[in-house]
């Protein structure tokens, strides 16, 4: 069942996949099956070189657009980085911030992350903000104490008025393309303590922010996670690359609405 107005959200996180050829292979093959839902909230993240054509393929369908990362600055002498300004002129609607393998190999702080997390909202795109323990930390008790600091780090300064323009992805890092999921109930102890966190920060709002599992969701996987009542969604890497089951994953979701 959906929870307190929240519409499920199917996000696939496509990483470094897919050309731009590739890509609208694949956008047409999603588009045809989940295109025209409305009643669960779908949204592809393809990489910067592929979001020109996708844009162009999803105009007239229910589908959003996302990136994959951008810096905080508008404009000028940043080499190779993109900005949300242009990424909102190629009718992105999100924009996923902080995810594992971007503060891995990149090495990204919550401080940076916080940066673009400002810099997205002020350009009205929506971040997805990925919060996730690595397998050490969870093992060693640390598993809230890391969520709560990647969680005010990266919203630090973000008001209530902002706090529905944000998603939140729960992504265990020991859970990330490894075939091994939280269980639901695994899962859902980390959600509700996130839901306190954003009631803390928001008021009210807090209620009402999507927070979605990324970690090896699949089909087979998707409909008990999904029942859980703080999991609103999913933030799906490999199988968001095959049109049948990310197309599946949207019916599981779309089942519960
Ligand atoms: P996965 O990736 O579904 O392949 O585990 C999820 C993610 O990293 O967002």
């Amino acid at each position: 069942m959906q929870k307190n107005n929240r519409k499920y959200l199917i996000a696939g996180n496509w990483k470094m996949n897919k050309t731009a050829a590739e890509a609208r292979e694949l956008i047409k093959e999603i588009n045809a099956v989940v295109g025209q839902k409305t009643d669960v909230a779908v949204a592809v993240c393809p990489p910067f070189t592929a979001l020109e054509s996708a844009a162009e393929l999803l105009k007239d369908t229910n589908i959003q657009l996302g990136a994959q990362n951008m810096y905080p600055k508008a404009e000028g002498a940043y080499t190779g980085e993109i900005s949300a300004v242009m990424l909102r002129e190629l009718y992105c609607s999100f924009v996923i911030l902080g995810h594992s393998e971007r503060r891995e190999y990149f090495g990204e702080s919550d401080a940076f992350i916080n940066e673009k997390v400002i810099a997205a909202l002020e350009s009205n795109l929506k971040p997805i903000l990925c919060v996730g323990e690595t397998l050490s930390q969870r093992e060693s008790g640390e598993m809230l104490s890391v969520i709560e600091t990647q969680m005010k780090g990266g919203l630090k300064g973000v008001g209530e008025d902002n706090g529905e323009n944000i998603v939140i992805a729960y992504e265990p890092v020991w859970a990330i393309g490894t075939g091994k999921t939280a269980t639901p109930e695994m899962a859902q102890e980390v959600h509700a303590f996130i839901r306190k966190l954003l009631v803390e920060q928001f008021g009210e709002t807090g209620t009402k922010v999507r927070i979605l599992y990324g970690g090896s969701m699949k089909p087979e996987n998707a409909s008990e996670l999904l029942d859980q009542s703080d999991i609103d969604g999913g933030l799906i890497g490999g199988a968001a690359l095959k049109a049948k089951s990310f197309a599946e994953l949207v019916t599981i979701a779309q089942s519960k609405s």
